[in-house]
């Protein structure tokens, strides 16, 4: 893409072209897919339905900070509450990619209920090139299954409609400044959301631990950020391990659980460094997730690979 006003233009016309009636728009509050649903309304108005979904693996605070981001960039949107339906999904499941295949279909059948609400089968979404090059095309391995590629049964009677399944990454971060579209997301975040930084079983209780200790990295990195003491980090979040630990709370042993810490720098997400931070800021980290996480976390540790071997993630 060298033009982005001659790709606005090119885009509109085909969506006009494939959406011949209305669409619902799968609306993360990501940069892939607002930049998506904003031109599905520069193509479709209000044929567009935008919908975000409340899976109950969001961040702490993520609904209002979505919410609020598509008003600034000007998108009509609808919050669906459907935590219910996912954790039914992923019920007893630990595997990595198990849980990206349950939680795709989980949103896929919620977007068949709402496009049948109003009437279509055409769902847009704002797949890039890298999606689908990593979940494995023809001669491909598949390295993961991204939700948005992965998830869509054969069966589905939905029709995907894909505007920026060309695109990179620094191709939609042009497209969307030539679009008005404020930057809003600090760090990227996983479509299946905090099932990934959950590894072994999904519970409600383990998800909730893992927001409370996502959110005080994200605090404290931010602080320290401001504070001068490390560069801003490419992405910066904890993980709720599979095992279990043992720790001390009061007079008591306890059989609790354990986090990682991952902090790196990053430029494009293929690879990526482990940051070194100063042991002050790891302890506030340590110091505060055992302590709001009095006797379910009893262990902190640092992730200290790089990608490669390792991947930015656990999984
Ligand atoms: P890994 O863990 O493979 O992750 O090193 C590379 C980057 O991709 C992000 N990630 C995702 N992004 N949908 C996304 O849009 C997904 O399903 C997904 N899974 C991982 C990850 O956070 C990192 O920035």
């Amino acid at each position: 893409m060298n033009d982005p006003a001659a790709f606005v233009d090119e885009a509109v016309r085909r969506l006009q072209i494939e959406v011949p009636d209305r669409a619902i728009i799968a609306a993360s509050g990501g940069i892939d897919s607002t930049t998506a649903a904003i031109l599905a309304e520069k193509a479709l108005g209000e044929r567009a339905r935008a919908i975000f979904v409340d899976t109950g693996l969001l961040r702490a605070g993520e609904v209002e900070r979505v919410s609020e981001h598509f008003r600034a960039a000007g998108l009509r949107f609808e919050v669906v509450r459907a935590a219910d339906s996912f954790f039914a999904a992923l019920d007893g499941v630990a595997d990595p990619e198990e849980k990206r295949r349950r939680v795709g279909a989980a949103f896929i059948r919620l977007f068949e209920t709402e496009a049948s609400r109003i009437g279509t089968d055409r769902l847009i979404q704002g797949t890039i090139a890298p999606d689908w090059i990593e979940s494995g095309g023809a001669l491909r391995d598949t390295i993961k299954t991204h939700h948005n590629v992965g998830g869509v049964p054969a069966d589905s009677r939905l029709v995907l409609v894909e505007p920026l399944r060309d695109l990179y990454k620094d191709e939609v971060r042009a497209l969307a400044r030539h679009l008005g579209i404020p930057s809003a997301e600090r760090q990227p975040f996983p479509g299946p959301g905090l099932a990934v930084r959950v590894n072994g079983v999904v519970t409600p209780e383990r998800v909730r631990r893992a927001r409370v200790a996502n959110a005080i990295v994200e605090e404290e990195v931010e602080r320290a950020v401001a504070g001068g003491q490390i560069p801003r980090p490419w992405q910066y979040f904890a993980v709720l391990l599979a095992s279990r630990t043992v720790g001390v709370t009061g007079d008591n042993r306890v059989h609790g659980e354990a986090v990682s810490v991952r902090i790196v720098e990053s430029v494009d997400a293929m690879t990526a460094t482990a940051m070194e931070v100063p042991r002050s800021v790891l302890r506030t980290i340590a110091e505060r997730i055992t302590r709001e996480l009095t006797g379910e976390v009893v262990r902190v540790l640092y992730d200290v690979t790089d990608k490669p071997p390792a991947t930015i993630e656990w999984e």
